[in-house]
């Protein structure tokens, strides 16, 4: 029978901003609709989750995994660390790291971070967290109880329960181009893993930066934006028989694998932001006996204290997040021009819009008429179609399926599957767009696609999950040599 003491609770990228920190105005609004994340509504999702959390008395170890406030502010510092308490109060125990949106750069390394209050007017300067005072700020949660504290990086190692180590590495690095260990922090991490591995116990690591690019596309556009030495660090997984990474920062759910040429192979495992429409945390379970770690994701129906205007909370949110905004302008465009300048503004650039209201509406009229069947003919793909397929590519509009792949950007497992017809229609005009690159030389597209890959393949990331199958759930053995 399982053993219920090794389950954990993991939430990412809460970026919770305290209510002292802003005023209803412009420039908290344009702040959050610029981060594209909830963030005035930020207390209530993490609230909400930590509800969920204090209902489920079988599991008590609870684990953050940076950018936990959104702006390294200390009112939202000690907001969050109130949150803590409450589930330490609990009987829960709680373990953090933190990442970039946690402090502010001081000068001394690449973070531009710089803390403010929002007033209705502006902003104004107020106390913010430095880089070297969060391991003390937040020592009662994990280092304290930590079997091995790495000091430099504030990483460290707990025992979830018996048999099971988690190794939580605060991948700091320099805020910008190496978020990640620096040399004696990965001389330090392979130790912990030797001694874990000697203990007997499986050994699971976290991070905030993901380690496997979530996306084709993400790969070579932002190398940044992965954990910085990500390459040494699969490597160690392979060779030290760690199968699981837990990483946040992407903002989306997303599970990954990699093996090597001998069938070596490790799993990198995404969470998307709690501030998101579709914002999840993940219950994480090892049973020692089988050696079987289950993966699922929790998300919310309703968000308590949240003003909706009668909408769902996810309606509500999912018009705070890019893809909703993107949505909603396009809907605005044709029926309320004004609305949509206002909407644009800080996100598109409005002066240019302003002067051309006349091709705005053509061309988003002209975007929501279109018919898979016109851009399937475009791409050449038409003709090879079967009957029925051509005769439903003639009633499906791209704007439709458009917004369906919107959707599933943040919480993954979009459902347009190779044999549909919107998957049919859409690679066989992006096989197109590939060919007209490469013939007409087209460098500034030819730049963003890593070698060996195209756009066909970079853009089926986004059509359907052709990852493990599903970016919610996994289960998967812990065991040296198991498949
Ligand atoms: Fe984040
Ligand atoms: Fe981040």
């Amino acid at each position: 029978m399982s053993d219920t003491r090794n389950s954990f609770y993991l939430l990412t990228d809460s970026h919770f901003v305290s209510k002292k920190q802003w005023v209803e105005g412009e420039p908290f609004t344009m702040r959050e609709r610029g981060d594209q994340i909830a963030l005035k509504a930020s207390p209530e999702i993490l609230d909400a989750f930590i509800e969920k959390i204090l209902a489920d008395d079988e599991t008590e170890v609870v684990i953050f995994t940076g950018d936990n406030v959104n702006n390294g502010d200390m009112e939202s510092h000690y907001g969050f660390r109130e949150r803590l308490e409450r589930l330490t109060q609990a009987g829960k125990k709680v373990y953090v790291t933190t990442a970039t949106h946690d402090y502010c750069g001081a000068g001394d390394d690449e973070n531009g971070f710089s803390a403010c209050r929002y007033t209705a007017t502006g902003t104004e300067p107020c106390e913010f967290m430095r880089k070297s005072e969060l391991l003390g700020f937040y020592y009662d949660y994990g280092p304290k109880q930590a079997l091995s504290l790495h000091e430099p990086s504030g990483s460290y190692v707990v025992q979830v329960g018996p048999g099971v180590r988690l190794v939580m590495i605060n991948d700091n690095g320099n805020g910008r181009s190496h978020c990640g260990l620096f040399e004696d922090g990965v001389k330090w991490l392979g130790e912990q893993i030797d001694a874990g591995n000697a203990a007997g116990d499986f050994v699971l690591l976290a991070v905030h930066h993901p380690v496997l690019p979530p996306w084709e596309v993400f790969r070579h556009m932002a190398d940044f934006e992965l954990y910085g030495g990500y390459d040494g660090l699969v490597k160690m997984m392979l060779e030290k028989n760690v199968r699981v990474v837990f990483t946040g920062h992407v903002h989306v759910h997303n599970i990954r694998k990699y093996a090597d040429d001998s069938g070596r192979w490790m799993l990198d495992i995404a969470t998307t932001a709690l501030v998101n429409a579709a914002g999840m945390m993940r219950r994480v379970t090892v049973d020692t006996d089988s050696g079987i770690c289950d993966v699922r994701s929790i998300g919310f129906d309703a968000v308590p204290g949240l003003e909706t205007n009668g909408e769902s909370a996810y309606e509500y949110l999912y018009h705070l997040n890019a893809p909703g905004i993107f949505e909603k302008l396009v809907d605005l465009a044709g029926t309320d021009y004004q609305a949509f300048l206002s909407l644009a503004k800080g996100v598109l650039p409005v002066d240019k819009l302003e002067k051309h209201p006349h091709l705005v509406r053509w061309g988003v009229k002209k975007l929501k008429g279109l018919k898979l069947s016109t851009v399937a003919k475009w791409g050449g793909g038409f003709g090879k179609m079967a009957p029925e397929m051509k005769n439903d590519a003639r009633n499906k509009k791209v704007w439709d399926a458009l917004k369906v792949i919107m959707k599933h950007v943040y919480p993954g497992d979009a459902p347009f599957t190779p044999e549909t017809t919107e998957y049919a229609a859409f690679e066989s005009f992006i096989a197109k767009l590939d060919r007209l690159v490469v013939r007409f030389k087209i460098d500034a597209v030819r730049k963003l696609i890593p070698p060996g890959s195209s756009l066909a393949e970079m853009a089926e990331d986004f059509l359907y999950n052709n990852r493990t199958g599903s970016d919610a759930e996994i289960s998967f053995s812990l065991k040296d040599g198991d498949e």
